[in-house]
């Protein structure tokens, strides 16, 4: 049996996909366990959420903060101290500096919500809606300095409805979304999914085309 993996969530917001995790963890389907949840923001919900599961916390204030390097730094620091294996970033808006993620290339995960390439950045379901797509979705990828642009390891679709618009859009889709987080978290701690010469490699092999969930 391997250890739980460690994992760190950065958050700016809500955290219901912060939730999802700390749900399948204690539902005995995700082998991790949650060693810190930070936050730029310290009135996000999700520190309450982590407060409530006796997760330990960071909230590491990004207001007022013009050095954006120097601040990623401290905060990378103190989500350091925590010896994360796996740093899993939902819900986290904040475009990161190339130099805090370099020694965590492969180690580092993000939820999009959209079905990249198309879409990184914000306002993806009303992109998804004015560009007439029939099918929308979420991603996961690794991180790289590339905002949204890092090697997507598997999506979600959903059908787009008549008479959707981008709050409908993404009500059905945070479902869909957590239930990927999960299963893309679930599988790097199994060792299915691991990095390896730059690449993610599923099951021993690279991965080709992004996984489908
Ligand atoms: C999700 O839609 C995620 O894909 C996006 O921000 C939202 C965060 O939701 N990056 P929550 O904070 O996990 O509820």
């Amino acid at each position: 049996m391997r250890p739980p993996l460690r994992v760190a969530v950065l958050i700016s917001g809500r955290g219901s996909n912060l939730q999802a995790l700390i749900a399948a963890q204690r539902g005995g389907t995700l082998p991790i366990e949650i060693v810190v949840v930070a936050s730029n923001r310290p009135d996000a919900e999700g520190l309450r959420r982590a407060q409530a599961a006796g997760i330990a916390t960071v909230a590491l204030d990004a207001a007022g903060r013009r050095d954006r390097a120097a601040y990623d730094a401290e905060l990378f620091a103190r989500v350091a101290a925590f010896a994360p294996d796996l740093i899993v970033l939902a819900g986290f808006m904040r475009v990161l500096d190339a130099a805090v993620l370099a020694p965590w290339a492969g180690r580092i995960i993000n939820i999009h919500p959209s079905l990249l390439p198309r879409y990184p950045g914000l306002h993806t379901h009303r992109r998804a809606l004015e560009a007439g797509d029939t099918v929308h979705g979420a991603s996961v990828h690794f991180v790289t300095a590339e905002l949204d642009g890092g090697p997507v390891l598997a999506c979600s679709e959903i059908a787009v409805e008549t008479g959707d618009d981008a709050d409908t859009l993404a009500a059905r889709l945070l479902p869909r979304e957590h239930a990927l987080l999960c299963r893309c978290v679930q599988w790097i701690a199994e060792g299915r999914v691991v990095w390896n010469d730059g690449r993610p490699h599923v099951d021993g092999a690279p991965l080709t085309d992004a996984l489908r969930v």
